[in-house]
């Protein structure tokens, strides 16, 4: 109303000296310009209003932009936090179960097997059928010895554990080359360092995962992998001449349909400070690619 009473005030000084002094009378013309001054005074002020208003919203839509804003920040690092104990607990239990079947379960069926063994080397007058049958049970118990390894070394590799990543991803290509039949070839370029240990699951987890979903998906009869290291950062490269795939845009939304793969591998990767780029189209094969820069905090080393 400020500006409405300012212009009423403007014709009351107008009027008042007239009616006051009555040097000349109040003329028709004068109350038309006396009126036209309250409504353009009137209009001023609604339109000043509505604009205050208006700003005033646009503040409290802003504030509320921002709360909501930082609700969802702290929502994402809540999140992210998760996942990584999520992730951690997940290795941590891998790491149990792989150790639990490398030092019982697969040292009792070492037993067994040596039982089986010794019973027929003390007994042989066996029938021709119990020798084949404890030779059936002998071959059935190594087999079964076999898978148990390759299960514990599939779920926590001792290698990486021992030696580090460069070995077991040396130990890792051959492995499932011949388990996928793949010609899969490895190159290692630049002077080989060493990554905390984290760091190294992490890498390794993409390499184990990116040449499963080559093996179970791209129908490629090549693979490369490449590690580079560069003097700021080392690059991982998982090539593919396979079938290719659309990738989504956000590798995230794979996760809804129960594809978690390319998903963990990213988040692994955001975890550590990598980056990682799924490079793929129908028909010219796949490429994932890790980069991660050389470590300012936690320093990576050579061998
Ligand atoms: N190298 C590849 N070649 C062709 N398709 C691939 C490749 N890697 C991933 N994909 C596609 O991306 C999808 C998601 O992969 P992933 O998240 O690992 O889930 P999953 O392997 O359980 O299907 C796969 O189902 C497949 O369609
Ligand atoms: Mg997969």
């Amino acid at each position: 109303m400020r500006i409405g009473l300012l212009a009423l005030l403007i014709a009351v000084t107008m009027i008042v000296p007239n009616l006051i002094l009555l040097e000349s009378p109040i003329t028709g013309d004068d109350i038309i310009e006396i009126i036209g001054i309250v409504i353009i005074g009137l209009v001023v002020n609604l339109w000043l209003e509505s604009y205050e208003t208006d700003k005033r919203h646009r503040q409290m839509a802003y504030l509320r932009l921002e709360s909501a804003q930082r609700e969802l920040q702290r929502m994402q690092q809540n999140l992210r936090f998760y996942l990584k104990q999520i992730t951690l607990a997940q290795e941590e239990e891998r790491r149990r179960i792989a150790q639990e079947l490398h030092d019982d379960t697969a040292q009792d069926l070492i037993a067994i097997s040596r039982k089986i063994d010794g019973f027929m080397s003390l007994h042989p007058a066996l029938t021709s059928p119990d020798e084949a049958y404890l030779e059936d049970m002998h071959q059935h118990v190594n087999r079964t010895l076999s898978s148990v390894r390759r299960f514990s070394q599939d779920l926590r590799p001792s290698v990486l554990d021992d030696l580090g990543l460069i070995p077991a991803i040396e130990w890792l290509v051959p492995d499932l080359a011949q388990y996928f039949k793949l010609n899969i070839e490895l190159a290692i370029n630049g002077t080989i360092r060493r990554f905390p240990p984290e760091k190294e699951l992490v890498l390794f987890r993409i390499v184990q995962e990116s040449l499963r979903n080559v093996g179970k998906h791209a129908a490629a009869s090549h693979v490369w992998v490449m590690i580079d290291f560069l003097p700021q950062r080392t690059v991982l490269t998982i090539k593919d001449n396979g079938k290719g795939f659309h990738p989504p845009d956000r590798i995230g939304d794979l996760a809804v349909s129960g594809k978690l793969g390319l998903t963990g591998m990213q988040e692994r990767a955001q975890l550590i400070g990598a980056k990682m780029n799924i490079d793929s189209i129908p028909g010219q094969g796949t490429t994932v690619m890790v980069t991660l820069p050389v470590s300012s905090t936690s320093p990576d080393h050579p061998y």
